[in-house]
């Protein structure tokens, strides 16, 4: 597996599932996601509907609303525990993070033009451990900067199966999607990009 370095802290793994790993992580997670319906969440100051779908997977899953980021145990719309975090992201974590497991997986479903703008991860307590990113479907076009908004940024293709992690020194870094490449991949029913975005949030 080839590990490529993108800036410090920040690395890309091409193709690290299969095509049948893919097929098979995303079965598992659509099975999850039966008892954990993506839904869409609400800018806390606009109250406007975000472009994308979200769902969580782990402990603790991570909301928008009009009171505020946070995380939250109970899915804001059933009411229900979200689902354990499938074993094979588990296990990817295992092989490239070697940190206590992550307590969350946030879904992102991008369809048509939704995108994720310029933002940090910072809702965590635990900061140490980096974020890790699973693409499945379209490509997706990740922007990736450092700790200040206003800083220098490259843009990464996010393809199915590719892995991303951003941690250390780039853990606080400033990332986003600027949009999706519309059909690009037949992975995922319906179309789009689902990413998994593995984290550790209690320290
Ligand atoms: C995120 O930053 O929450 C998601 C990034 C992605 O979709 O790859
Ligand atoms: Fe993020």
């Amino acid at each position: 597996m080839v590990k490529l370095a993108l800036a410090p802290g920040v690395f890309l793994w091409h193709a690290y599932f299969s095509p049948q790993a893919q097929k098979t992580l995303l079965d598992d997670v659509l099975a999850r996601l039966e008892t954990a319906p993506l839904y869409r969440p609400l800018m806390p100051k606009t109250a406007k509907p975000f472009s994308v779908e979200e769902s969580n997977f782990g402990h603790l899953g991570w909301v928008s609303d009009t009171a505020g980021y946070r995380y939250e145990p109970l899915h804001p719309v059933t009411g229900k525990a979200w689902p354990a975090i499938p074993p094979a992201l588990l296990t990817l974590w295992d092989d490239i993070a070697q940190l206590p497991p992550p307590d969350c997986c946030l879904l992102n479903l991008y369809r048509g033009a939704a995108k994720m703008g310029l933002h940090q991860d910072r809702d965590e307590k635990d900061v140490e451990a980096p974020v890790v990113g699973v693409s499945l479907g379209d490509d997706g076009l990740f922007r990736i900067g450092g700790a200040a908004r206003s800083g220098k940024t490259q843009s990464v293709k996010l393809a199915s199966g590719d892995v991303i992690l951003f941690g250390g020194p780039a853990r606080l870094a400033y990332h986003g999607i600027d949009r999706i490449v519309p059909g690009s991949s037949r992975l995922v029913p319906g179309g789009g990009r689902l990413s998994l975005t593995l984290r550790r949030v209690a320290a």
